[in-house]
């Protein structure tokens, strides 16, 4: 595996692979790595020739106060993962490379940014939406590969690509849980054992939302009730918000039919965690 730093650099190699006939996979990263990420990478790795993983703790998707000092790195760790796994390409940029002296263009998904996450996060989705933008000019891969976990952030760059004709196809890859069923993230391990204990709560309201469903129920209002109620049992778990809505558009639903995303956020302690369940109802 070859880690590149130089943006014009990892664009020639990839177009030199695309002119060889080869297919080339993206995985956007923020690094880290664990089974959620290596997931991507083994999907992409069975479905491409050739596969980038990108690794940049992007700032401008951070706000002030939020965790970026904190966030949590081990490039050696990742590095070693990500040969394990068949990477092709480490992309691994310094700020520097993304964001020169001057920059000064951003990308905003309007209405998708600012509903759910982006209410509690003004600003996050533009970072996501721009850094994905530039990823996908210096990696042209045929595919890009994101997680389920990140519903929200799946619906803006989908829109984004969309939008923007992006030549890319976007895979989400289901998303990866701890035996507890703790959905994978970077930051559970912020969590603090007894947290750790409490964060399964996300996990289990939505259980009780798909037994809901399992059992006819259609009605919005009565799904998000059995959330909060699952939620607020458990004292160190401070709900942020449950969103049940479409899972392209994220429109808001009363009566649940077609393709239903059932979102939450909630603070543990330190870390802010999200998860979510997708329906696929008639
Ligand atoms: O999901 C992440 O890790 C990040 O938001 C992404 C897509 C790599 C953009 O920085």
């Amino acid at each position: 595996m070859e880690i590149v730093r130089e943006p014009a650099e990892m664009r020639r190699i990839v177009e030199l692979a695309r002119a060889r006939g080869k297919t080339v996979g993206l995985v956007p990263t923020m690094g880290f790595f664990h089974r959620g990420h290596l997931e991507l990478m083994r999907r992409a790795v069975a479905e491409c020739d050739e596969v980038v993983v990108t690794l940049f703790v992007n700032p401008t998707q951070f706000a002030p106060g939020d965790d970026l000092a904190d966030y949590p790195r081990d490039f050696d760790r990742d590095r070693r993962l990500a040969e394990s796994e068949g990477v092709s390409y480490l992309f691994a940029p310094g700020p520097g490379e993304i964001y020169p002296r001057g920059f000064a263009t951003s990308v905003e998904v309007e209405g998708l940014s600012s509903v759910m996450c982006g209410a509690g996060r003004p600003g996050h989705f533009q970072g996501v939406a721009t850094v994905v933008a530039k990823l996908f000019n210096i990696v042209p891969a045929q595919a890009a590969y994101f997680g389920q976990k990140d519903a929200q952030q799946l619906a803006v760059i989908g829109a984004m690509a969309r939008d923007l004709n992006f030549p890319v196809v976007i895979k989400a890859v289901p998303t990866m849980r701890e035996d507890d069923g703790l959905a994978m993230s970077s930051r559970n391990v912020y969590l603090e054992p007894e947290e750790r204990e409490a964060a399964t709560a996300l996990f289990h309201s939505l259980t009780a939302a798909r037994e809901l469903i399992c059992s006819g129920e259609r009605d919005a209002s009565v799904i998000r009730e059995a959330i909060g109620e699952v939620i607020s049992a458990e004292p160190l778990v401070s709900l942020e918000y449950v969103s049940i809505c479409g899972n392209i558009y994220l429109e808001p639903l009363s009566e649940l039919s077609g393709e239903v995303l059932i979102a939450l956020a909630a603070r543990v302690g330190k870390a802010r965690l999200i998860d979510n369940m997708v329906f696929e109802l008639g």
